[in-house]
């Protein structure tokens, strides 16, 4: 008897996530994922909620309230952020040194911004002066920028950007999606006014739903933009004074009233994605900020070693590069689409093309969230290494997966250097 495809039980192939992401959700975050379902307003859920907003505080490393999910995929969290802080006709600064720029030039224009961008060469990050210049020249309502821009592996400095805004009247939003907790992110240090997240990347989880925080200025300003969708207007109900944000689903004035004791009825939260969310962020500072950043930072130096002991050349600019991401020439002899596929075909590991004026440059190879092990990391340097030799490469004599290892054995005991206290506790 055959049995029709579409009636077998889903059965995905054993894979080794080591791309730009996403990667292979830790186990943990899996099973809390299959965790039963609970009523919107059940109380255990609402308490939940509160849990994940205590637990993404320290994860931003901020003190801010609102500090809690979006569902829908990073992206969701990028587009409530920026239509609900632009209104029509609003300056909007944008720093692209990757395809992510692109996407806030784009989500910022669709809110009805005046976008001014200003463009690096990939593999390029900006000094903090050419940023302040272009404040002090466009004078934005908005600096919309990215910190780890998986397009390039380049993860931009921001230590004085916030500041430089905060000072000038500027709201700062800060994509981290692909970077936080693989790359320091200090919100309130820094005074970013509101950065987003997604778990399929350093946060070792799948991807749908995005963690977000807010400071109390930029709250301020969403909430004077607080009009409610009738049928549900609370008792009292008087509208914002500032203009109706433009879409509902990402309308942060709503959603934030969703996430206070109000419990507005807007979208119904994602159950399983809240889960997940909540121990993704467990299971991170169970193991400690500091020594989650620390791992990361580990995993990339192995993987450089890895790599350049196969002769391959490293993209960009190392000293800004993101520890969770590496950029590699693909050497002239082959083909670099044919050694992806028979990476993924003969060894179950995929890693990533790229895009724009990368296409067909360099892979980009990650080592991140729960996949920043070193075994992961070895077995993504074999079989990169045997399928560089099966396609003609002439690699080197040396073993790169031993030439990673050695990076491994020479860091344990090593003192850390990244101190991170934990913020909210400190209130
Ligand atoms: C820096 C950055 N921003 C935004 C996104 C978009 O995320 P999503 O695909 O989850 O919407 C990605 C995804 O790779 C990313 O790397």
């Amino acid at each position: 008897m055959t049995i029709d495809p579409l009636l077998k039980q889903i059965n995905p192939p054993p894979r080794l996530m080591m791309g730009p992401g996403p990667v292979n959700a830790d186990p943990r975050v899996q099973r809390a994922m299959s965790a039963d379902l609970l009523g919107q307003y059940d109380p255990a859920m609402t308490s939940y909620m509160n849990e994940v907003m205590e637990l993404y505080r320290e994860i931003f490393q901020t003190k801010n309230h609102w500090t809690f999910l979006i569902d829908g995929t990073s992206r969701a969290a990028i587009e409530s952020s920026l239509v609900s802080l632009i209104e029509p006709g609003d300056k909007v600064l944008v720093p692209v040194f990757g395809r992510f720029g692109h996407l806030l030039t784009e989500i910022a224009s669709r809110c009805g911004a005046n976008v001014i961008s200003i463009s690096k060469e990939w593999g390029r990050i900006f000094e903090p002066e050419e940023i302040e210049a272009a404040l002090d020249q466009h004078k934005p309502k908005v600096l919309a920028v990215c910190q780890g821009d998986t397009s390039t592996t380049m993860n931009q400095p921001l230590k004085e950007i916030g500041k430089l805004c905060r000072e000038r009247g500027i709201f700062s939003y800060v994509d981290a999606t692909a970077s936080i907790c693989g790359n320091e992110f200090l919100t309130d240090e820094w005074q970013i006014d509101i950065c987003t997240a997604g778990l399929q990347k350093c946060l070792g989880g799948p991807s749908g739903t995005g963690p977000i925080t807010i400071s109390d200025r930029a709250a301020a300003l969403i909430q004077d933009r607080w009009h409610v969708e009738k049928g549900i207007e609370p008792a009292g109900f008087v509208p914002g004074k500032r203009s109706r944000i433009q879409s509902n689903y990402f309308d942060l004035a709503m959603i934030m009233a969703y996430w206070s004791p109000q419990r507005l009825n807007h979208h119904t939260e994602a159950t399983s994605m809240l889960y997940c969310a909540r121990e993704c962020a467990r299971c991170i500072l169970e193991e400690g900020l500091s020594n989650t950043l620390l791992r990361h930072r580990l995993g990339s130096s192995a993987m450089v070693e890895g790599l350049s002991t196969l002769g391959l050349e490293i993209f960009g600019d190392q000293s800004h590069k993101m520890t969770n991401v590496t950029g590699v020439y693909i050497p002239k002899q082959v083909d670099g689409e044919a050694v992806r596929r028979d990476m993924l075909h003969y060894f179950g590991v995929e890693i990533g093309t790229s895009f724009g004026p990368l296409h067909g440059k360099i892979w980009r190879i990650g080592a991140m969230g729960y996949n920043a092990r070193k075994d992961a990391i070895l077995r993504t340097l074999n079989a990169l290494s045997s399928c560089l030799r099966l396609h003609g490469y002439q690699a080197p004599l040396e073993d790169a997966a031993l030439a990673a290892l050695e990076v491994f054995k020479n860091a344990e005991g090593a003192p850390s250097e990244i101190e991170i206290s934990p913020v909210s506790k400190t209130k």
